[in-house]
């Protein structure tokens, strides 16, 4: 241990309790990982507080002495925002697990940040609420990271993103003052929407310790349907006819030859059939039963229209488990195909799906790589995967990357749809957003982090 790690350890320990304060390397490791596929990146100490109070003490100790802090919880995050690459201190949230309230008549939950966002969900479900973001990692992603990513998932083409439900945090800042922003009511307009600020701010500007979210009513019917085709350009017009239709599913996921071929050799639950070459996956939800059958046999029916071989519809919740677990899974099974990947999330304008999957295929053939395609089509958001074998391989890969992200962009988009420009994507902000916005975001960042120490080497070009 340096003479830096030794001091600094027992200080921190001071605050959090030595139990709290890891120093050995096999326990740092799992720290300097996440599931972004960018390498690993040691902390030289790992801090697990369990109060504000001790994040603010670890905080104001660290911006003193100038070392760098990285919060993390799940390591979920696919664009490195939790990976301590300056080393320093790893605050960790794990041990901010509980979930506060549920509040059934004001539709209101609270709960601290590490809490798991599917047992949040399973607890407001148990008495007929509903919390609809869902992140494809929710069996083990917390609502802090949701929060500190704005995070997305299936639902959100119906019911928003992880943004459209928090109505206010705890936040400590760099500097040690702990505030709570925004409200417990389902509207108020009173001061600068500081909550909306913090929300997809990566970890930058503050640690988020408790969160308030909106929640709904639970809808009593859900119906499910796997619509296959032959080839992943019917699919993908089938998303675009489907929205044009006028129905709004709650989901509209588009599957791709790769990530099914993916789906076989990882033995998912659901197998698609041979000669399928891409497929939807729809589900509606609402009171009604008539109704909701309804509205998935429309999709059905225009998917039908575009060239879909068969509409299966999920007859139970078994069914409708192994459809989304399969489709869940995809990102972890794509390694089943090829060892090393990188994921990209790029969104574009609905109506431009078919382009861009069109730009992604002919992307992986000029640079000879495998690339799958799937995700959020309904809402514009694709996970284009750059499969490859051996690290020699990154330099095509990154230029496959560079490409796809230039192709979005072109098409009217943006970098990234739901994982966050974090470690992945920071030399390529400015492209999105153009200079003058980035140096007025980097104005923010010294504003609330003047030392710099708050999850540095993130987000912004040559950071
Ligand atoms: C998904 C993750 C990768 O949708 O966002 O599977
Ligand atoms: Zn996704």
């Amino acid at each position: 241990m340096s003479a830096r790690q030794s001091g600094l350890s027992e200080d921190l320990g001071r605050i959090v309790g030595r139990d709290h304060v890891l120093t050995e390397r096999e326990r740092l490791l799992p720290y300097g990982h996440d599931e972004s596929d960018l390498g690993d990146h040691l902390p030289e100490i790992v801090v697990r507080p369990r109060t504000a109070g001790e994040i603010a003490q670890v905080l104001k100790l660290c911006g003193n002495l100038g070392v760098p802090v990285t919060p993390s919880a799940a390591r979920s995050g696919k664009s490195g925002g939790s990976l301590p690459v300056r080393g320093g201190v790893a605050l960790s949230m794990e041990r901010f697990d509980r979930i506060l309230e549920i509040r059934r008549e004001d539709l209101v939950g609270r709960a601290e940040a590490g809490v798991v966002t599917g047992d949040y969900m399973k607890a407001v479900e148990a008495v007929g609420l509903f919390y609809p973001p869902d992140p494809a990692s929710l069996a083990f992603c917390t609502l802090g990271g949701n929060v500190a990513e704005n995070a997305g998932g299936p639902r959100a083409l119906k019911y928003g993103v992880t943004r459209e439900y928090i109505l206010g945090l705890e936040v400590v800042l760099p500097t040690g003052e702990i505030l709570r922003v925004g409200k417990q009511t389902i509207k108020g307009v009173a001061g600068f929407d500081l909550t909306a600020l913090f929300v997809g701010s990566e970890g930058l500007l503050g640690i988020v310790t408790e969160i308030t979210t909106k929640l709904l009513p639970l809808p009593r019917e859900v119906q499910t349907a796997l619509c296959l085709f032959r080839d992943t350009a019917e699919a993908s017009r089938a998303v675009s006819a489907v929205l044009a239709e006028g129905v709004l599913p709650r989901a509209l996921e588009f599957i791709d030859d790769v990530a099914i071929a993916a789906s076989a050799v990882a033995r998912a639950p659901y197998q698609f059939p041979p000669g399928c070459g891409a497929a939807v996956l729809a589900e509606v939800d609402g009171n009604v039963p008539e109704a909701c059958a309804r509205e998935i046999e429309r999709v059905g029916s225009v998917c039908e229209r575009h060239g879909a071989i068969d509409v299966l519809l999920a007859q139970n919740e078994s069914q409708r488990r192994d459809l989304w677990e399969t489709r869940r899974r995809i990102s972890i099974n794509l390694k089943a195909l090829h060892p090393l990947k990188i994921s990209e999330d790029v969104a574009v304008p609905r109506s431009r799906i078919p382009d861009l999957v069109a730009e992604v295929q002919a992307i992986g053939r000029r640079l000879g790589l495998a690339v799958a395609c799937y995700g959020h089509a309904g809402d514009g958001n694709l996970h284009a995967n750059v499969l490859y074998d051996r690290p020699e391989e990154r330099p095509r890969v990154d230029e496959a990357v560079a490409d796809l992200l230039r192709a979005a962009i072109r098409l009217g988009g943006t970098i990234t749809g739901e994982h966050g420009v974090g470690l992945a994507k920071k030399e390529f902000l400015e492209l999105e957003q153009g200079k003058d916005v980035v140096a007025l975001e980097r104005r923010l960042k010294a504003f609330f982090d003047p030392a710099g120490i708050l999850n540095p080497g993130k987000m912004f070009p040559g950071a």
